[in-house]
């Protein structure tokens, strides 16, 4: 059993000053880019792959292979690009680290551009963050300052600059291409694959487009060896990753852990549930967009294979916790609001479907439709997965059918009931909403 923590990217976020260049050199900080710089690029990718790094984003790409995907170079510009949109709901690891500890992300990047032929790399961060951008625009004023960014790095004869560049705040910028389009200064939309970004990313040209997370876990990686990292994790699923309790539990936060943790190892770990009372009714594994799991998944190990095995996915690790208190229709009508209103509009099963979805679900939540209307639900989700252009919409179509799978008579039980049949005052849920309409 796997009870430990594994603070290394949460090491010192309890430092007063964890944000610092002071802080984090005191911490192995930028020992990992010297090493990195004694070495031939080739090596970089190939440490890389060795150690199993998958990518944090969500789809667990292996980090080394995608880097080896770039073609040869030809002389052009290549570009790192990271992916610090962030705007899941349940989904809030990264913004965490940016703020505690921006340098990790900063030395992961300048290894990384090493490796790939990369002079010019950028964080793209989800505009709404402006704490967090104040935050990475003075670390990487500091990183120049210090050297470990700008002309001939720690005197090796390697440049590279980074931008940070703030979105202006929508969901779909976190789809790697649609992030592209919005970099380059055009609305943000999904593009067609191939090419892939490798091929024809930024400015159409080789690009690697990482989660802060991926990248920021590669100077540890480069320090300590890929068999350090490998030995933490499960065979398929290796080394650490942050962990995003929320919702109905006593100690929220971010947990960092071995891939392979279980949710009831984490819960032990916060306190257990928010109101022992309360039993566990339903979770996410990996955010909104990952099929719900129940109180009979408390022991799947958390990574890529067993979570997927058991009918989901670990997605962004984000544990959105919700005891029985919560109606779950209500839960995921919400949910489905938020992705109606983030469709793009690129793709009519999309733009169309999460429309209609959410006027069902709101129907149901009300007590009103009919039995049927359930059926129509998952026809319709089953006329949006994997018919939509970008994964937004599949995603979108997860909590509905994983909640009428193990939760379909609480649906009738609205029915039945001519409405919501939970009791709101009881619920923490809604507290938010019960604070602004007395207000
Ligand atoms: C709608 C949508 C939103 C996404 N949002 C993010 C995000 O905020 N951060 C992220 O790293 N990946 C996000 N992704 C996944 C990216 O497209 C991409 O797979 C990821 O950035 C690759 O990084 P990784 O290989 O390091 O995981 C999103 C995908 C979709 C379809
Ligand atoms: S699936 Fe939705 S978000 Fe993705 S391209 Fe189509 S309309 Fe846009």
């Amino acid at each position: 059993m796997t009870t430990q923590l594994t603070p290394i990217l949460t090491k010192f976020w309890d430092h007063p000053q964890s944000w610092t260049l002071a802080t984090y050199e005191d911490n192995e900080g930028y020992d990992g880019l010297s090493k990195a710089l004694s070495m031939k690029p080739e090596e970089l990718v190939a440490a890389t792959k060795d150690s199993g790094l998958r990518g944090r984003g969500g789809a667990g790409f292996p980090t080394g292979m995608k880097w080896g995907f770039l073609p040869p170079p030809d002389g052009g510009p290549r570009y790192l690009v990271v992916n610090a949109d962030e705007s899941e709901p349940g989904t809030c690891k990264d913004t965490p680290l940016m703020m505690a500890a921006p340098h990790f992300l900063i030395e992961g990047m300048a290894i990384t551009s090493y490796a790939i032929g990369c002079t010019h790399a950028f964080i793209y961060l989800r505009g709404e963050l402006v704490h967090v951008y104040r935050r990475l625009m003075r670390a990487v004023e500091e990183a120049y300052a210090a050297g470990h960014l700008g002309t001939d790095i720690h005197g090796s004869g390697f440049d590279l600059d980074i931008t940070v560049h703030a979105g202006a705040g929508a969901y779909i910028c976190g789809e790697e291409t649609a992030l592209l389009d919005s970099l380059e200064g055009r609305r943000g939309q999904p593009r067609l694959k191939p090419p892939f970004p490798a091929v024809a990313g930024l400015y159409a040209r080789p690009t690697v487009v990482n989660n802060v997370e991926s990248i920021a876990s590669v100077p540890s990686i480069l320090l300590h060896g890929a068999d350090w990292f490998k030995n933490m994790g499960t065979e398929k699923s290796s080394g650490f990753g942050i962990f995003s309790l929320s919702g109905h539990v006593k100690r929220p936060g971010q947990y960092e852990a071995p891939l392979g943790i279980t949710l009831r190892e984490l819960l032990d770990l916060a306190g257990g549930m928010k109101d022992p009372q309360q039993k566990l009714k339903f979770w996410t594994p990996g955010g909104s967009s990952t099929p719900l799991f129940t109180d009979a998944h408390l022991d799947v190990p958390l990574d890529f294979e067993s979570v997927g095995a058991a009918g989901s996915m670990l997605g962004t690790r984000a544990l959105q916790i919700f005891d029985e208190t919560t109606c779950v229709v209500r839960a995921v009508e919400r949910w489905t609001d938020f992705y109606k209103h983030e469709s793009c509009g690129k793709c009519t099963p999309c733009r169309e479907g999460t429309w209609w979805l959410s006027q069902i679900l709101e129907r149901l939540e009300h007590g009103e439709g009919s039995e049927a209307d359930l059926d129509k639900l998952l026809d319709l989700c089953d006329n949006i997965l994997g018919r939509s252009f970008c994964a937004l919409a599949d995603g979108a179509t997860s909590p509905i059918t994983s909640s009428i799978q193990y939760f379909r008579d609480e649906y009738v039980a609205h029915l039945t009931h001519g409405g919501c049949p939970f009791d709101r005052d009881a619920s923490t849920l809604f507290a938010k909403e019960k604070e602004t309409a007395s207000a």
